[in-house]
């Protein structure tokens, strides 16, 4: 039955006869229909370089199946993703439906006008993306609103709304970190939908809250008691007015301890947070580094065949206690201050065991060229180099002459040396960060025959352009670190999109590049052991390429990508910059932010167990 002769008569047919040919037409569309899905989904699973930005395309003859694990990771990821979108809301209904359904409770009295804004701004909404919210808020719900609004009385840098106006409060002048002003501007473009609530910042790089995991199961598996959905003739829409006024009445502020000064250690202070369970509960701090550092023996568990697996498992330190002995923010940062007790604080990053609130980071809020490249987001990908390509400092803590080899960002740039990694195959101390893989998923061709070197040379180009040592020396050199590497000149941000791989590896904390980077045409590498607002909406091997914190599978992953898989690479390079511009635009972040600061107002509110948003329930 062809199309023409479907639609061939037109003008003189019965009703019957109309009624007849419609069902023929709705019937061959939908046999098209499934053909073109069944098709398509062919496509999508086996990504023979047929994909969906190509408009034209040769179905070329089954090949050999590829069965390399980044080809069957990279499958599975993209099933994960599709079965994600088709969670998402479009109505008021199915949004506070699904809120229900996941998180057990009423929402949030404002979540229609939340909704409304979302849908105004052509937000994507599945609920899965705002878990992070709950995982923070949910031990606020153990401890009474009473006693929350008591900690944070006496705190000195917050955001205050009152009757919808907000505006940033701090004893310090001086501590006005441009930050700060970022995330006011953000909630200040919320108004006038906030409740009034008072929100504490983190003004420093580190991270601070660290509640032992005994604890925090309590306050959890409390919150999980709690929750109920209740008649909705017992729902209250207004949250209870902040008092400012002192009265006699008042009780004392609670103060929190912190912990720091001259101390470093933060991997004793960390692993109180690990599961009994984990391996990395029991270890303490490393006293002496091993040179080269001291690797894992066995696969981790969140990799397949090698390969990372679980992006969230391989950035948690408690599986992974080498990471002591390989990560900057354990084996010396720049300074501490943390506490062990419960304490409502947000910050822009954290690691998986930290109790912050998260936000966006304030560097990605900001405009500023050195972290976005400004309004280019580099060409098309056949015009890009074959190469990769990593700037910055040599941040991650203090490094010194007794340590620098444990730092992160210290062996990466080693490991992309070519020079060094000749000199490692050759059998010199060039290289005391890093050994060659032994295993047999993560050798490269050219490691096999000695030549990993010149194959690394062939394609990389990493440098630092300061190397920030300890203590700091003369005219930027660093004299432990001279023989090893050289500083080289910056590259512009959008000069680095003319290289097809982009890197990204943690500094001081997260690193404030990533965003730019996956807005970029280019590929973007992800390591890291921090945890972002943005996590439970990107989706790696689909949008960004996982590696190891210990970098171990780069070479492996890379030669993979550079050796007859380029099409595959520059699919994940597209999906991530288009994926980032629908959900992890300024809009989606202040979306984001809006929705948290709902709950944290509730979670803060004396009347919570009844404040909800149950409008759609009603006729
Ligand atoms: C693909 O590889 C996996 C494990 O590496 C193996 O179990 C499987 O049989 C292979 N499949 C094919 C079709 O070769
Ligand atoms: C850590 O120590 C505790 C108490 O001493 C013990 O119960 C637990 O099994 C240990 N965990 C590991 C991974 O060794
Ligand atoms: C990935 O790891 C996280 C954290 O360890 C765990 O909670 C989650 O269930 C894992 N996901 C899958 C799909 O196994
Ligand atoms: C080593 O292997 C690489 C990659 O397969 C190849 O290009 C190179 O010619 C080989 N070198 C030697 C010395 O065999
Ligand atoms: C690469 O390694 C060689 C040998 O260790 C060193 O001399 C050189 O400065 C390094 N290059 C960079 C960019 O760090």
């Amino acid at each position: 039955m062809s199309v023409k002769r479907l639609f061939a008569f037109k003008g003189t047919l019965s009703n019957a006869t109309i009624q007849h040919r419609l069902k023929y037409i709705v019937a061959a569309a939908l046999a098209a229909l499934i053909f073109y899905l069944a098709a398509l989904n062919r496509q999508w699973a086996h990504l023979d370089g047929v994909f969906r930005f190509e408009t034209s395309h040769h179905p070329s003859p089954p090949a050999t199946p590829n069965n390399h694990t980044i080809h069957r990771l990279a499958q599975d990821a993209q099933i994960h993703f599709k079965q994600l979108l088709g969670k998402r809301a479009t109505t008021l209904e199915q949004a506070a439906s699904r809120y229900r359904e996941r998180r057990g409770r009423h929402p949030p009295p404002g979540f229609e006008t939340w909704f409304a804004a979302a849908q105004q701004s052509d937000a994507v909404v599945v609920e899965d993306f705002f878990d992070r919210i709950y995982h923070d808020i949910h031990p606020f719900w153990a401890i009474e609103p009473a006693r929350l609004r008591r900690m944070i009385k006496d705190e000195q840098h917050y955001i205050r709304v009152r009757d919808g106006k907000a505006w940033f409060v701090s004893d310090h002048l001086e501590l006005r970190q441009p930050w700060v002003q970022r995330w006011t501007e953000l909630v200040q473009e919320m108004m006038p939908h906030l409740p009034d609530l008072d929100m504490i910042l983190n003004v420093m790089d580190e991270t601070r809250v660290l509640v032992p995991w005994e604890e925090m199961n309590e306050y959890v598996a409390k919150e999980q008691r709690q929750r109920h959905i209740f008649h909705p003739s017992d729902a209250i829409a207004e949250y209870t007015k902040y008092q400012d006024e002192p009265t006699d009445h008042d009780e004392p502020a609670i103060k929190v301890k912190w912990i720091g000064g001259e101390e470093h250690q933060y991997w004793d202070h960390y692993r109180v947070t690990c599961p009994p369970e984990t391996p990395g509960r029991n270890v303490s701090s490393l006293e002496k580094l091993g040179r080269p550092p001291i690797y894992p023996t066995q696969p981790m568990p969140f990799t397949r065949n090698g390969f990372i697996q679980n992006f969230t498992a391989s950035s948690n330190p408690c599986l992974q206690p080498h990471l002591r002995g390989m990560h900057g923010t354990f084996i010396e940062s720049v300074s501490m201050s943390t506490t062990h007790s419960l304490f409502p604080i947000f910050g822009g990053c954290k690691l998986p065991g930290n109790n912050e609130i998260l936000i966006p980071a304030g560097m990605i809020l900001d405009s500023y060229d050195l972290f976005s490249g400004g309004d280019s987001h580099g060409g098309d990908w056949s015009t890009k180099k074959d190469s990769l390509v990593w700037r910055g400092v040599a941040s991650g803590g203090r490094h010194k002459e007794d340590n620098w080899w444990g730092f992160q960002r210290l062996r990466f740039i080693q490991m992309m040396n070519g020079t060094t990694v000749s000199l490692l195959e050759a059998g010199g101390d060039a290289a005391p960060s890093f050994v060659l893989p032994e295993l047999e998923e993560y050798q490269a061709e050219a490691q096999k025959n000695g030549s990993l070197g010149e194959w690394v040379s062939s394609f990389s180009d990493a440098a630092f352009v300061a190397f920030e040592c300890f203590p700091r020396q003369e005219d930027g050199h660093c004299s432990y670190l001279d023989p090893y590497m050289e500083l080289r000149d910056s590259i512009h941000m959008k000069d680095q999109y003319d290289y097809k791989f982009l890197p990204d590896i943690d500094g001081n904390s997260y690193s404030g590049r990533f965003r730019a980077f996956m807005r970029s045409t280019s590929l973007v590498l992800k390591s890291t052991i921090y945890a972002e607002w943005h996590d439970d909406r990107l989706i790696p091997w689909v949008h960004f390429v996982p590696f190891d914190n210990t970098f171990i599978d780069i070479y492996a992953i890379l030669e993979y990508y550079l050796n007859g898989h380029d099409d595959e690479a520059y699919r994940i390079a597209e999906e991530g910059r288009e994926w980032s511009e629908k959900v992890m635009r300024r809009e989606d972040m202040k979306l984001y932010v809006w929705r948290l600061l709902l709950e944290y107002a509730r979670v803060m509110d004396p009347s919570r167990d009844r404040l909800a948003f149950v409008n759609d329930l009603r006729d």
